[in-house]
């Protein structure tokens, strides 16, 4: 084989085409239907001994040539006795050639070389043809798999015109083919008419593109790509057309489409059923009478051929057979748009515009799920950005239209995310706080933006030396839980804070002024803060609090570079997180607190000692009113009196003199050794000691 020589299926070259393809051509030249066999490997499977040791390897069932011959040669026999007009060999897998070179039948058998197995596929259904007696009604396709994207299988698919040489079959079926590759498609079909046999091609594509064994479409958009090429795939000689290796629902619209770009013969033979790993799983829900009725309506678009693939069976094809036997094939044109017919709708087909719109996904409340209702919120520079911690929040406030007709009160508002959806909730007023003036702004922006702006106020604030104005219904807040060493210089106005929690225990200090009764808090807390020492400042305030939702929250840089104060608190407290190999993810909760019990008295308390603890005079104030950045003066009084107990700066431990700490709730891990015996001039892990204790 050396120049390219296209040859028409008209022509004659060494004695083809044969009287058995002769007979196919009148055939559909008369309108008949031509019928295929079905499945071959697959049903040699089911009959063999072995059935069911069908392997998704790239010989796919060809290697049955060799160990299964009968079963094969079994096969082809029921196909050509049931009256298939063409019959296929089994060698598709035989584009994997280097695999049969590689793999012996068994430890002692001589190597077995591909060509030969392909000449055994050839005389294997050959035989069968003739011992059904219909030598010359049978025309026998030499099955090889299409897709060619390699030059090793192109120069596979050459070579084989040096095996039908000697034995030809009556035509080569080049089938499953998926992309087209210009380097490498057309090259192939070329040199495969060179061999001077009538070439059918067959393709896996639907109206959405390539189309797997799942009905799983994974080439990208395309427009007429493979309609061009099909009409180049006529030009060039080819015989038929045809759609194979897809499930029979993907088939509809298909052939009108491509009647548009060729006037080439076309055919259909899906699959039924699908490949697992425990073999195939044919699809019961297709009988015979089913897969008549299939043919029938891929009669009515035009197919002129029609048979089946992995997973059609003899019966299929019989009944087929006996449907098509006396149709014609219908107009094939389309008329009525794209993907028109009878195509029954999987989960895997993409609507056409032919249907109607498929219903949304939509929440309780009907609102969307997907695109999801997520207010439009711009970040603006060095406001903090949203994060996993902000999301588990708002979806809370989002799915439960928390805060229809409540004063709200959003503390650490960031870019406002919390605040617009409270109002988008429907919340009578939104009054949003940040130490960051952007912040604000940011929030007032996006409130705008979200069409709330007249129920969203907002004010530069810190937290710390805040005194409230009123008492409110929800309180939200995300705000900062960072461990830091204190030993870290400041990089910013944060303060340094050796448990991460200063921001959370100052805000549960003050939940008792801030909340009306009845009212609710909902806070986000990472798992990096421990969880009793929470629950005891909120009991201590009267507080209830459970956990209303929870996610999860890998690990930013930021707490990537903090991960050795990070283990340090998880020592020392019952705060943790979860590690996947490289991958640090902590937890982070959504708290709901509410008022249970708060003796009059105490609540009056409470208010007297907030006030003095956040009288403006004690926070210290740079020239402009705002509040200096760095450690604030006053804190709250819970957090003062459990610091307190053990001395306002002298931290005591609760490890003992040889290093154990005491059981707190759960387990407590060690640290690593190296990590446990870190100290510095100061700061001996024998001086600290956990929050609350
Ligand atoms: C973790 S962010 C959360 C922002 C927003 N709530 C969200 O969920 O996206 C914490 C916010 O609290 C603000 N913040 C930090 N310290 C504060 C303080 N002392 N007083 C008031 N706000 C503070 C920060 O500026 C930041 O915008």
């Amino acid at each position: 084989m050396g120049e390219f020589r296209a040859v028409t299926t008209d022509e004659t070259v060494s004695g083809h085409p044969s009287s058995a393809y002769r007979r196919v051509r009148s055939m559909l030249a008369e309108g008949r239907c031509v019928v295929l066999d079905g499945g071959v490997a697959t049903e040699v499977d089911q009959i063999a001994a072995t059935g069911g040791a069908l392997s998704d390897d790239p010989l796919w069932g060809t290697a049955a040539l060799l160990h299964q011959p009968d079963a094969v040669q079994a096969v082809h026999r029921r196909y050509a006795a049931i009256g298939c007009d063409v019959i296929s060999t089994n060698t598709w897998g035989l584009t994997g050639a280097q695999e049969v070179e590689r793999e012996p039948i068994s430890p002692t058998a001589p190597p077995t070389h591909w060509m030969d197995v392909a000449r055994r596929g050839i005389r294997t259904a050959r035989e069968a043809i003739e011992l059904e007696g219909r030598t010359d009604d049978v025309a026998l396709a030499f099955s090889i798999n299409g897709d060619v994207d390699s030059e090793q299988r192109m120069e596979t698919l050459r070579l084989l015109g040096r095996v039908f040489e000697e034995d030809p079959p009556d035509l080569i079926l080049l089938e499953t083919a998926t992309l087209i590759r210009e380097e490498l498609t057309f090259p192939t079909v070329e040199s495969l008419l060179a061999a001077g046999l009538p070439l059918w091609l067959s393709f896996r594509r639907c109206r959405h593109g390539v189309c797997g064994v799942y009905g799983q479409h994974w080439g990208g958009p395309e427009g007429d790509v493979f309609g061009r090429a099909a009409r180049r795939f006529e030009d060039l000689g080819v015989g038929a057309l045809l759609l194979n290796c897809l499930p029979p629902d993907h088939i509809t619209g298909m052939l009108p489409w491509l009647r548009d770009f060729t006037d080439l013969p076309l055919g259909v033979y899906p699959n039924l059923g699908y490949f697992t790993d425990d073999g195939w799983s044919f699809d019961r829900s297709v009988g015979p009478r089913e897969y008549a009725e299939l043919a029938a309506s891929w009669r009515d678009e035009g197919a002129q051929i029609i048979g089946g693939c992995c997973g059609v069976r003899p019966e299929h094809i019989a009944a087929a057979g006996e449907r098509v036997a006396e149709t014609v094939p219908g107009g094939g044109r389309s008329s009525t748009g794209p993907g028109i017919g009878r195509r029954k709708r999987t989960a895997l087909a993409p609507a056409t515009t032919a249907e109607p719109e498929p219903a949304p996904w939509i929440d309780a409340h009907g609102r969307r799920l997907f695109p999801l209702t997520f207010p439009e919120i711009v970040c603006e520079p060095g406001v903090f950005v949203p994060t996993q911690g902000s999301f588990l929040v708002w979806k809370h406030l989002f799915a439960n239209r928390i805060g229809a007709g409540a004063r709200c009160v959003d503390i650490g508002c960031g870019t406002g995310l919390l605040s617009v959806q409270l109002a988008l909730n429907g919340a009578e007023h939104v009054h949003a706080i940040d130490l960051e003036r952007r912040a604000v702004d940011n929030t007032l922006a996006n409130a705008f933006r979200n069409g709330v702006a007249e129920r969203v106020t907002g004010a530069t604030v810190d937290l710390y030396p805040w005194v409230p104005q009123e008492a409110y219904d929800l309180v939200v807040a995300s705000l900062y839980q960072m461990p830091v060493d204190p030993f870290e210089q400041p990089s910013s106005h944060r303060p340094l804070d050796f448990w991460g929690r200063n921001l959370v225990d100052h805000l549960i200090a003050l939940l008792p002024r801030l909340l009306r009764r009845g009212g609710v808090a909902y806070v986000m807390q990472l798992s990096l803060l421990g969880q009793q020492h929470t629950q005891s400042l909120l009991e201590g305030h009267g507080f209830s609090a459970d956990v209303v939702d929870f996610s999860f929250f890998a690990f930013s840089l930021a707490f990537e570079q903090r991960a050795e104060q990070i283990r340090r608190v998880e020592e020392l407290s019952d705060a943790y997180h979860l590690t996947f190999g490289e991958d640090d993810v902590m937890v982070a909760y959504c708290s709901r607190s509410a008022i249970v019990r708060m003796p009059p008295e105490k609540r009056a308390a409470s208010h007297d000692q907030a006030d003095r603890d956040h009288r403006p005079d004690r926070g210290r104030r740079a020239a402009g009113g705002h509040p200096v950045r760095g450690p604030p003066a006053g804190r709250g009084r819970a957090l003062h009196a459990t610091r307190r107990a053990g001395g306002r700066r002298r931290f005591r431990v609760g490890v003992d003199r040889v290093g154990r700490l005491p059981a707190c709730g759960r387990d407590r891990r060690r640290l690593p050794s190296g990590q446990a015996g870190r100290r510095r001039p100061g700061l001996d892990p024998g001086d600290v000691r956990r929050p609350g204790r």
